[in-house]
């Protein structure tokens, strides 16, 4: 994800703003760039594609002086990681200068109404509609002011058109070397020291200079000054009062957002990869914006006769949540496989095939090189589910819906999951839509529903957490478990005993309830337990309860991810998970992973083990 940083102070600007964008690399970037402004007030701009290290070699051939300025590091959205649509960006008349952190999700439409009144753009992103937004506010005055209520009035008009999410530092030429910082939905933090001023999209990038930060929340602006000030207001001109609290973190605890494990802070990342997912690729609006990001159109889609979706491991069980979802709402026979096992045997594909590949790192070698099989197949349109913008797999592929939840570091998969996952509701109830299988008022339903399961993911993480802890503490020792589920929730099962085998090294299998007794029963006793997912709203819920009776008479402890409100599990398990209530079952996966990803996560911990970087294992598998 972006990374930004603004400073007002004494000292040259160009080495700290580096510093501080290097505290920001571990956030993932594919290009970086500067703005200095002199202290005649002008724009001194440098921006380079690739790692920081390439704009500190380009600033010593072409140094700029001053001492205040912005720096970005751009993890790309909208455009390809280049020059021209690295940060900083300019307007036309080169008087305004902007970073931005999020997505301006109505930006083709505000695009197309600014290129109607002759403005001329320099990159394919979406922030640079925003600096071109300020130009014609500026215009709009006679004489731009740089009070701190004209610069606000200028933001509130030029905000009150953008739809979307951001964090935002601005600045203008005639605003007297102020620069405006401004939030909604995306991280922003200010600094202070004694004679200097700072903007942070993240801690780490201030921790070089000042534990002293001011958060800013949504809905305000905090406007830098020469002179060390930083006045903090509502977007709407009311001055407000925070005091600067003290962090008490590290450089790697920074980074770690205060969490002990990357593991632990991504799952706690969860709910913000699910919504930054959805952003500008929901309701009808948006529906062939987000068929062209996976190569597609209408008409291919009404076109398409099957879906073969391909990948390993977590990326794999997404898929297989997939395969439920795609044939429900989207009419369209799917089949799930491992890539590994695809690449070694014959599979009949028909004319109309969507190959669909999910990854995270977009690296792994037999996904890749199954979708060049694929790729290889007449009839066949391949798409590609991949968070590592610019990877192979983006490459190799006709089209790719990016997860966006920014780099994943603990090598167990988390919040990708979840970011999977909502790209697979994403598509499948657009293809279902286009294909006519979902009325115009299921369709808008199903995303209303969508929009809100991250609130119900924030509920879930309060909620789960002492309990996780808790039964972490009593069964560290198990000598094995069994995850069970049905229906949407068997690719959980197979998930929460990944999870569980990869970090604490306990094995784990995961298992369709229904295949129990037909074999996996023989394992039950007293020494193992069961973690089942047996959510109220689920179709075959009153089939997977009794499974558990099955398994408490023969003397297994249960743990059941359950619903709120169901007394009747209490009969059946020893320990519940109370999911918040979902809309329907198939939203279901997003909230149960939660439960069997807290719970794995604090056994190894107690176990002591290397939470993030366990043993025999690697973040990106780029071998067979
Ligand atoms: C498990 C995990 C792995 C990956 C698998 C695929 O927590 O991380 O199972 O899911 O190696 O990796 P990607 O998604 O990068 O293709």
């Amino acid at each position: 994800m972006c990374g930004i940083i603004g400073y007002i102070g004494q000292r040259e600007a160009a080495p700290l703003l580096i510093e501080g964008l290097r505290r920001l690399e571990y956030r993932g970037y594919d290009s970086a760039g500067i703005c200095v402004i002199s202290d005649a007030g002008k724009f001194g701009i440098v921006r380079e594609v690739g790692k920081i290290a390439r704009l500190s070699e380009k600033l010593i051939k072409h140094p700029v002086k001053g001492t205040s300025g912005v720096g970005h590091t751009r993890w790309s959205t909208h455009g390809a990681p280049n020059h021209d649509n690295a940060h900083p960006h300019t307007d036309c008349t080169g008087g305004i200068v902007l970073v931005h952190n999020g997505i301006i999700e109505n930006y083709l439409e505000l695009k197309a109404q600014l290129l109607a009144k002759g403005h001329r753009f320099q990159s394919d992103t979406d922030t640079e509609v925003v600096a071109h937004l300020f130009e014609e506010q500026l215009f709009k005055v006679k004489k731009a002011q740089s009070s701190d209520a004209a610069i606000l009035a200028v933001a509130r008009a030029v905000l009150s058109k953008v739809k979307g999410s951001y964090a935002l530092v601005v600045s203008a030429n005639v605003w007297d070397g102020k620069i405006i910082g401004l939030r909604k939905e995306c991280p922003l933090v200010a600094g202070k020291t004694q004679d200097e001023v700072f903007l942070a999209s993240d801690i780490p990038a201030l921790l070089p200079f000042t534990k002293e930060v001011v958060f800013i929340e949504d809905g305000e602006a905090v406007i830098l000054k020469p002179g060390a000030h930083a006045p903090l207001y509502k977007l709407t001109g009311q001055a407000v009062r925070r005091d600067a609290v003290t962090v008490p973190w590290d450089n790697l605890m920074a980074a770690k957002g205060g969490h002990k494990h990357f593991m632990h802070k991504e799952i706690y990342d969860g709910p913000a990869s699910f919504e930054d997912t959805l952003r500008g690729r929901i309701y009808d609006e948006n529906i062939d914006a987000l068929l062209r990001e996976l190569g597609l159109n209408r008409s291919k889609v009404k076109g398409l006769g099957s879906i073969n979706i391909l990948g390993c491991g977590t990326a794999y069980y997404a898929g297989l949540v997939g395969e439920y979802i795609f044939e429900h709402f989207a009419g369209l026979r799917t089949h799930v496989e491992i890539a590994s096992e695809f690449r070694y045997r014959e599979r009949i594909t028909g004319p109309g095939t969507l190959a669909l590949a999910i990854s995270q790192s977009g690296e792994t070698a037999d996904t890749l090189a199954a979708m060049k099989l694929l790729k290889a197949r007449s009839g066949v349109t391949t798409a590609g589910i991949i968070n590592q913008i610019g990877s192979t797999m983006t490459r190799t592929t006709g089209g790719t819906l990016y997860t966006r939840c920014g780099p994943e570091i603990g090598v167990a998969s988390t919040k990708a999951f979840v970011a999977q996952l909502a790209t697979l509701y994403l598509s499948a109830f657009a293809f279902g839509r286009v294909r006519g299988v979902l009325s115009a008022v299921e369709y808008k339903s199903l995303c209303d529903g969508l929009v809100h399961l991250s609130s119900s993911m924030r509920m879930a993480l309060q909620r789960f957490e002492p309990l996780a802890k808790d039964l972490a503490a009593r069964f560290q020792n198990a000598k094995g478990f069994l995850y069970l589920g049905r229906h949407v929730m068997y690719p959980v099962a197979l998930e929460g005993a990944l999870k569980l085998k990869e970090i604490s090294y306990i094995h784990a299998e995961g298992y369709a309830s229904g295949e129990m007794k037909h074999g996996p029963i023989a394992l039950i006793d007293e020494q193992m337990p069961v973690f089942a997912f047996v959510p109220k709203s689920s179709s075959v819920y009153a089939k997977t309860a009794s499974n558990l009776e099955e398994a408490r008479a023969r003397g297994a402890k249960i743990i059941a991810v359950a619903s709120e409100g169901d007394k009747g599990i209490y009969k059946v398990a020893d320990h519940v998970f109370e999911s918040p209530k979902s809309m329907t079952e198939w939203f279901d996966p997003v909230i149960g992973v939660i439960a069997a990803q807290l719970f794995a996560y604090h056994v190894a911990n107690l176990k002591g083990l290397d939470v993030d970087q366990p043993r025999n294992l690697a973040k990106s598998v780029t071998v067979e």
